[in-house]
């Protein structure tokens, strides 16, 4: 029997997130294939950790034994950290396998090469995941908003903050508690400095400007301040005079040059962002046709970024895998 063979490196909770949503979806993928899609194989760092024992799954230790399975045509990254995520992802593209990441650290460092390679090699890459977590928002501007011309983006792009600003302002929870409860839902780094200092949400705004304006302000002389000093007094002043406080990713386009900034910042009940709470992301944006647009909705988490990463591969099968003659376009039976 035909089937579409996938491998997952990486493990964590976006990994299990994205076995999850393949494992429970099968007779929709199943549609959109036209065959059955299998994980034939998952990439693990710690053998002893984890006792998954799920038929016909392989789970090893070895990149190179994916890399040399011809039988792989699907390669989801779930990877911390830009290495080995990114050697991984190069072999993936130039073997030929279509790629997807959720790796926002790894993406934007060496998402443009990726690209490039990837329309060499003609495979496709997703890397929705990266940004946003289940909002589709790379999608949306790579295939919705193609005349459309976007001139300013405002955006909450990290979970954790905005869960934590959340719980300290509603529940009157410390930063540290609300911290730990971010971490045990699974919205935070397992290192969470990135998500408190600032820095995922920077990885996130740099996918989003390179994809939005082409081209980088010079990050070395961009403000990113996180929320780790914001006190619950600033937050409970701010709330008694209507406002909430409120971790804001900003880039625009002004008279020809890229302008950037990270930063808490307090907004009022009219803002497009007041009303994110929880772990919700949002990303505000100012365009020429449309005006106005906001999307919004979970920004972290094992299923909503499994989400995004399960959405680029059904995407790949139709725009790739279909010409390719690999899968096909009638319902199997
Ligand atoms: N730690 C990240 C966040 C996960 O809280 O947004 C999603 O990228």
């Amino acid at each position: 029997m035909k089937k579409l063979s996938v491998a997952i490196l990486g493990f964590g909770t976006v990994g299990q997130g994205v076995r999850d949503v393949l494992c429970n979806h099968q007779d929709r993928l199943k549609e959109i294939a036209g065959i059955p899609v299998e994980i034939s194989t998952i990439l693990i760092k710690h053998p002893e950790k984890h006792h998954t024992k799920a038929p016909h799954v392989r789970f090893t230790t070895d990149f190179q034994s994916v890399l040399d399975d011809p039988a792989i045509d699907v390669v989801f990254e779930a990877i911390v950290g830009k290495e080995p995520a990114y050697s991984y992802l190069r072999q993936c593209i130039i073997a030929g396998k279509h790629v997807i990441t959720a790796n926002k650290e790894m993406f934007q460092a060496h998402g443009q090469e990726l690209k490039q390679l990837a329309a060499e090699y003609d495979v496709g890459i997703g890397f929705d995941a990266t940004t946003a977590g289940g909002i589709p928002i790379i999608q949306t501007i790579q295939h919705l908003l193609q005349v459309n011309k976007i001139n300013r983006v405002q955006a909450i792009l990290n979970g954790t903050s905005n869960y934590i600003l959340t719980d300290m302002r509603e529940n009157g929870s410390t930063f540290d508690d609300a911290l730990l409860k971010a971490q045990s839902l699974g919205y935070a780094e397992s290192d969470p400095t990135n998500d408190i200092e600032g820095y995922d949400a920077l990885y996130k705004l740099k996918i989003l400007c390179e994809l939005i304006f082409d081209e980088q302000p010079v990050w070395e002389h961009v403000k990113c301040v996180g929320i780790s000093q914001i006190s619950a007094k600033a937050i409970k002043q701010e709330a008694a005079s209507g406002n909430r406080i409120k971790h804001i990713a900003e880039i625009a386009l002004t008279e020809g040059a890229i302008t950037a900034n990270i930063a808490p910042k307090s907004v009022s009940a009219e803002h497009p962002l007041y009303a994110i709470e929880g772990v919700n992301n949002a990303i505000h944006m100012k365009t020429d046709i449309i005006g106005d647009l906001t999307l919004s909705g979970p920004g972290a988490g094992a299923f909503p970024t499994a989400s995004a990463m399960v959405e680029d591969f059904c995407h790949i099968v139709n725009k790739h895998m279909k010409a390719e003659g690999k899968v096909t376009t009638i319902a199997y039976s």
